[in-house]
């Protein structure tokens, strides 16, 4: 039986009802979809790394429903440096942007993986905000995915690989965004970008008057440490079963028997009849388009049994930087066999 339903007033209730009793609900973002549990409530989380089979050093993101809300995730007063850190960007909420700040004293261990500093943003999608509004509780919710697979772009996607410890799955339609959050670490020694996403890097560099590539600290040795704040960072994140091979200009690609294509733009007739599937994410090759439709396809196209996926490339900056970012991550695991 399906767990969708429709995001009516009563579903809605019905919802912060499932949620005040340690209950799971699938919600929609303007992102992707996320899997909800109350966040101040530890053996709800728990749930979530068990049905996600996420491991339990990956920390959550708390969802709340306003500015004033903030403090229920968050320890206040903020040092004045990340105060001011964040009124350069809080207009930007609510939308894509997840902030780490320190921890607040309610936030459970396992929300945080035990970190001092706890991941929280305002979603913008009407539906969570709405069901945010209902519930006297933040709402931790990770991407609505088994861990490693790809994110959720539609209710239906959610349905796939999680069992019926998620008691609903709430339908807001497809995600506007179609990639995850930007997540940009706040701190007195300066923000950093943890995780590209739906609000682009050179917008938040430019609230912050630094470079891109300060904000990133893109140097080999920063590296090594993004990886251990930001642990659900690594590579193979977002992995179809599907082998993938990505599309960078100027390289000559031999077609494979039974390969599929995820095409950008529309393709030329001769191109298409190369492969046994293509699907074209955006007739003009409009990158916010090709976000939004990406998560779906890769899905898609994962089904079809085909040998080998290849897909697009674009250049990292703008929304183009997420997309890059997810792309590189679905591809690591098939080159490294
Ligand atoms: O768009 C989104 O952000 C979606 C929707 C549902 O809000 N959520 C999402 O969650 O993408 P998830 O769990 O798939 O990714 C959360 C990321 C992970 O890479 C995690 O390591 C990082 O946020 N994160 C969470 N708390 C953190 C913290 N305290 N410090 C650093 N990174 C943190
Ligand atoms: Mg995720």
């Amino acid at each position: 039986m399906s767990r969708i339903e429709p995001s009516t007033n009563e579903m809605l209730d019905h919802a912060r009802a499932l949620l005040t009793s340690g209950r799971l609900v699938a919600i929609p973002t303007e992102t992707v979809y996320g899997l909800a549990a109350n966040a101040w409530d530890a053996s709800a989380v728990r749930k979530i790394f068990s049905v996600k089979n996420r491991p339990p050093n990956n920390p959550l993101i708390v969802h709340v429903a306003s500015l004033d809300r903030v403090v229920d995730a968050v320890r206040m007063p903020l040092a004045k440096p990340i105060e001011s850190q964040l009124a350069a960007v809080s207009d930007l909420w609510p939308g894509p942007l997840t902030v780490v700040l320190p921890r607040g004293e309610r936030i459970p261990d396992i929300v945080t993986a035990g970190n001092q500093t706890v991941a929280v943003r305002i979603p913008s999608h009407p539906v969570t905000l709405s069901l945010l509004n209902r519930c006297p509780f933040p709402l931790a919710a990770p991407s609505a995915n088994r861990s490693n697979y790809v994110s959720p772009t539609t209710a239906a996607h959610c349905e796939d690989g999680l069992d019926d410890t998620v008691a609903m799955i709430l339908d807001g339609g497809p995600c506007d965004y179609g990639v995850e959050s930007t997540i940009v670490r706040l701190h007195e020694s300066g923000p950093r970008l943890l995780r590209p996403g739906g609000v682009a890097a050179e917008v938040l560099a430019e609230r912050f008057g630094l470079s891109v590539d300060t904000l990133m600290e893109v140097s080999a040795n920063r590296q090594a440490t993004k990886q251990l704040e930001a642990p659900g960072m690594m590579s193979q994140h977002y992995s179809p079963t599907t082998a993938v091979q990505l599309l960078y200009p100027g390289t000559t690609i031999v077609v494979p028997k039974n390969t599929g294509r995820i095409a950008f733009q529309k393709l030329a007739d001769e191109e298409v009849s190369r492969y046994t599937v293509v699907e074209v994410l955006s007739e003009s090759g409009d990158l916010e388009q090709v976000a939004k439709r990406l998560f779906a396809a890769l899905r898609q196209l994962d089904q079809a049994q085909l040998t080998c996926i290849h897909i697009d490339t674009c250049s990292p900056r703008g929304i183009g930087r997420a997309i890059m970012d997810r792309l590189e991550r679905a591809a690591a695991k098939s080159s490294e066999f």
